[in-house]
């Protein structure tokens, strides 16, 4: 069979990898892709504006894009496709592939809201008791400005931060926790008079402060109209978003990720269960939602209570790095099971053990950063290391250079050095080792990841 894979990250990276272990995987399309996908075993990228005539010019999230995209998988006979990122899946990919008869993986643009509107999903989660922080939704900026006026003047508020979320879809920059009063006021206006980030901001959500420690649960959904739904999730995973160690610094796109979570306990997992994962599934069965993807439950655990900061309606960057490695089932049966009704008796296994993954970014990130830098790997010391180099943002360059063709630099976060071990420690020590065998102009990378 042939999969496509679209997005151009580490996670796609991951993705592509993934089904092209399976064996009845022949050839992995990935569009656009990056140097990694261009260099991995059964894949080839299809780079927008550079591959084939009919993808030329437009990527997945433009209509004639994904016209142009829904075509080639058509004429290619591609029998499995998966959607990375969230733009192309709130852009409708899915509704388009599914009117051609063709096998996605991912939520159609109604189903893609849960990440694309933090109003949508905030609304959803008070309506069927998932638990999360009690906020709510304003339309006028007057009306959230006197909002922050009440929180900082309340004794029993004041010393908290505010939480406010611009609705839509701003790649990650969409949260401000807003220490004091003009801070609070600054990001209103910038957001809802100033439009800072577009029509995300044009409404925005405020809410609680919750306290504790962030977990990413990750999982399989099949819930169809008229059927009995399920949800079956991952094990869990975390992401480090801060730049800097210690959780200090601006926030980033993830600098590194490690699944199992050790202090995701017992407790913690059948209140996740309970307080989450039933009551979002029971909603969206009411609903009367289709949803045949990955959902990603964004955590907040605080004494084994858990509390949803966010869905997102697609895997998770870079908890996909850390995850896949450990999943031991086929990963295109867990997509086929997804579609056709099978995940309830799908076989979800994990190979015992953890897997650590740091991210190593470029001079700048998160701010604007450096590229176009060589990107030199010492082979021998990556294979002792056992560990897999997803990379995110960096290109495969054939033109011959001081050390002939290679990887280079493209983005902020460059790659990920993906370990295994027998517990943690082990995968946390590979993976740094791993990530000393790669060396570019500006590297950089926080120590700390599975530690903090
Ligand atoms: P979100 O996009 O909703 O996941 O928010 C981005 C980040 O902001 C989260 O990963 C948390 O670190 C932080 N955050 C969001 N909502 C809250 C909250 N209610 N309380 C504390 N931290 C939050
Ligand atoms: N790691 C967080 C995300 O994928 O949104």
């Amino acid at each position: 069979m042939k999969a496509l894979v679209i997005g151009s990250g580490g996670r796609e990276h991951a993705i592509a990898w993934k089904l092209a272990q399976s064996e009845e995987i022949e050839k992995v399309y990935v569009a656009p892709g990056n140097g990694g996908t261009a260099r991995e075993d059964k894949c080839e990228n299809l780079p927008f504006g550079k591959g084939p005539a009919e993808l030329s010019g437009t990527g997945p999230v433009s209509p004639q894009g994904q016209a142009a995209l829904a075509a080639f998988a058509g004429e290619k006979g591609v029998g499995l496709t998966v959607v990375g990122p969230e733009d192309p899946l709130g852009a409708g990919i899915v509704d388009l592939f599914r009117a051609r008869g063709l096998a996605v993986v991912g939520p159609g643009s109604k189903a893609a809201r849960f990440e694309t509107s933090k109003a949508f999903s905030k609304e959803f989660m008070k309506k069927y008791g998932v638990r999360t922080a009690a906020g709510r939704e304003f339309t006028r900026a007057g009306e959230a400005l006197d909002e922050a006026r009440r929180h900082f003047a309340d004794p029993e508020t004041r010393s908290l931060p505010m939480v406010i979320k611009a609705d839509g879809l701003t790649a990650g920059k969409g949260v401000t926790l807003a220490e004091d009063l003009a801070a609070a006021e600054n990001t209103v206006t910038a957001l809802m008079r100033d439009k800072s980030l577009g029509e995300a901001g044009a409404s925005v959500v405020i809410e609680d402060f919750l306290p504790g420690r962030e977990v990413s649960v990750l999982a399989a959904v099949s819930v169809v109209p008229g059927k009995r739904g399920v949800i079956r999730p991952f094990i869990a995973a975390r992401d480090h978003k801060r730049r800097f160690e210690g959780g200090r610094g601006p926030n980033t796109g993830g600098m590194g990720a490690v699944a199992p979570v050790p202090d995701f306990d017992g407790q913690a997992q059948r209140d996740f269960l309970d307080a989450i994962l039933e009551p979002t599934l029971k909603g969206m069965e009411a609903e009367g939602l289709e949803y045949r993807g990955f959902i990603f439950f964004g955590l907040m655990v605080n004494a084994g209570r858990c509390s949803l900061l966010e869905y997102n309606a697609r895997l998770g960057d870079p908890e996909t790095q850390a995850l896949l490695p450990l999943l031991d089932s086929d990963f295109p049966e867990l997509c086929r099971a997804i579609l056709d009704g099978g995940l309830g008796d799908f076989p979800l296994s994990w190979k015992p053990g953890a897997v650590c993954a740091p991210v190593a970014v470029a001079e700048g990130y998160p701010g604007p950063y450096r590229k176009g830098d060589p990107i030199r790997v010492d082979g021998k010391i990556l294979a002792e290391t056992g560990a897999k180099l997803f990379i995110a943002g960096a290109l495969w360059d054939e033109a011959p250079q001081a050390g002939g063709p290679g990887l280079r630099t493209s983005g902020g976060r460059v790659l990920a050095a993906s370990a295994y071990g027998a517990g943690p420690e082990e995968a946390r020590e590979r993976a740094y080792r791993a990530l000393e065998a790669v060396g570019f102009a500006g590297k950089s990378c926080r120590r700390d990841i599975g530690r903090e």
